[in-house]
């Protein structure tokens, strides 16, 4: 395909004669689309974006931020390549092109017809000058697309106009806020995170992101920077636990059912539950009321290839340990294998971090909310114990409680790992 270098005008600006130019929006080298916009003008009433004629790369810009230029000014040279050229004819001097709307602030302010004589739809003056923020009509519509008040956010370009950066960053910052009910909560302002071209330092390769690790990390950071964290850490002696787990396991296996110790902890968190209701709540929308639940739906995060899923078992206090083993196995085969519905991932009260079938002497687990607490597990190790004046080697399960801690106070928190390291330890108060 052969490639040409073409110059671009400015098109038909009506009367306007020597209009400074505040933002250009592109660099020597950069790939354009057609109707992109390439540079801002601003006379007194309005701003108006000069649209690129055809695709292209900029090769030159002949103008900079400041310089006033008028209908037919030469604004930059473009390579285009001759397809492009055919869909739209070279920017031509202005006398050739469809004369533009006149700009006033009663009228609408016309996004610039290209030299190709293609007017864009009009940008209503009235509809996005809101007097208070000034902004290029391609940096409003990017602000109208995320539903950004303009005149909320502060300018950084020239004579404090608001750039594209500037909308971005408001959004960044604003996504990293507290939420109140339905509302955005002041007071956190956050730096934007760096754009850092790691290329500079070695090697790299992109990996894009599973579509379960996009949406399971909204939900992460929403609730780590939302909800106000602590995390209490406990041990429990397993040791009878597991004699008898061993020896269900021996019973059920001509069943296929194999029973793990996170069996016993989805029961044993339940049973604590009964006790600590608090543990079993939500905020309300309000965030001044507590919303007890009588069910007892537990889920269970699984480590799947495309990332963490969370099926729910539901009614954990009416099950027994068997029943529970081997609804764990088929709800951890179904997120796996990615047929896991969307209902069987709702509903959940409380929730439980396995790691005790990799390793780890403890975490931090992030709460699952609307759910007020999640409890991390990790690996059991044998460990000295002292009792009765001798140490004694035990199997011991760390726990990790993670707590919203405008719902729980420490205290409940600490009574409730306590009483659930003395259930794991007695499976028989399971009875109680
Ligand atoms: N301490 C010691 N051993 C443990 C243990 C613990 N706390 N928990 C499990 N094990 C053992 C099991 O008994 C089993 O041993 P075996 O093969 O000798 O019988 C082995 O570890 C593997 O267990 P696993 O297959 O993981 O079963 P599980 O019922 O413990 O866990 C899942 C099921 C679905 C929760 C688990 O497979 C998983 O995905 N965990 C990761 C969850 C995760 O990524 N959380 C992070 C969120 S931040």
């Amino acid at each position: 395909m052969s490639k040409e270098i073409r110059p671009i005008h400015v098109p038909d600006i009506g009367d306007y004669k020597n209009v400074p130019v505040i933002e250009i929006m592109v660099q020597v080298g950069d790939a354009v689309a057609a109707e992109q916009s390439l540079l801002t003008l601003e006379t007194d009433k309005a701003t108006m974006d000069v649209p690129a004629p055809f695709a292209g790369v900029v090769k030159e810009i002949k103008v900079k931020v400041g310089d006033a230029i008028s209908t037919g000014s030469l604004i930059m040279m473009m390579e285009s390549s001759a397809a492009a050229a055919a869909l739209a004819p070279a920017s031509q001097p202005p006398q050739s092109t469809a004369p533009a709307a006149p700009q006033t602030p009663t009228q609408p302010a016309t996004v610039l017809a290209s030299a190709a004589s293609k007017v864009a739809a009009p940008l209503s003056l009235g509809e996005h000058f809101t007097g208070k923020a000034h902004a290029s009509p391609s940096n409003r519509k990017f602000a109208r697309e995320l539903g950004v008040d303009l005149s909320r956010v502060k300018g950084s370009g020239i004579k404090g106009r608001v750039t594209k950066s500037d909308v971005q960053n408001f959004v960044k910052a604003a996504l990293s806020q507290p939420q109140g009910a339905g509302g955005m909560l002041g007071g956190i302002s956050v730096l934007a995170m760096p754009v850092i071209n790691f290329a500079k330092f070695g090697e790299i390769e992109t990996k894009p992101l599973s579509r379960i690790k996009k949406i399971s990390g909204a939900n992460l950071h929403r609730n780590w920077v939302t909800i106000p964290h602590i995390t209490q850490h406990d041990e429990a002696d397993i040791t009878e636990m597991e004699i008898f787990r061993k020896k269900l396991n021996e019973e059920y296996a001509a069943q296929g059912i194999k029973i793990t110790p996170l069996a016993f902890i989805l029961k044993a968190v339940v049973t604590t539950m009964q006790l600590f209701p608090d543990f079993n709540a939500s905020l309300d929308a309000s965030g001044e009321n507590l919303i007890l639940k009588k069910y007892f739906h537990i889920g269970v995060a699984v480590d799947t290839p495309d990332g963490l899923m969370v099926p729910v078992v539901r009614d954990v206090e009416q099950k027994g340990i068997a029943q529970l083993a081997k609804e764990l196995a088929e709800l951890s085969a179904k997120a796996r294998d990615k047929k896991l519905p969307a209902t069987e991932m709702q509903g959940g009260c409380f929730s439980i971090s396995s790691l005790g079938g990799i390793g780890g002497t403890a975490f931090t687990p992030i709460i699952n909310a609307p759910e007020v607490a999640i409890l991390g597990v990790s690996k059991a190790s044998m460990k000295p114990v002292y009792i009765d004046s001798a140490f004694v080697p035990r199997l011991m399960l760390p726990l990790s409680l993670s707590y919203d801690h405008r719902v729980i106070d420490g205290a409940s928190a600490a009574r409730f790992t306590t009483h659930l390291a003395q259930v794991l330890t007695d499976v028989r108060r399971f009875a109680l």
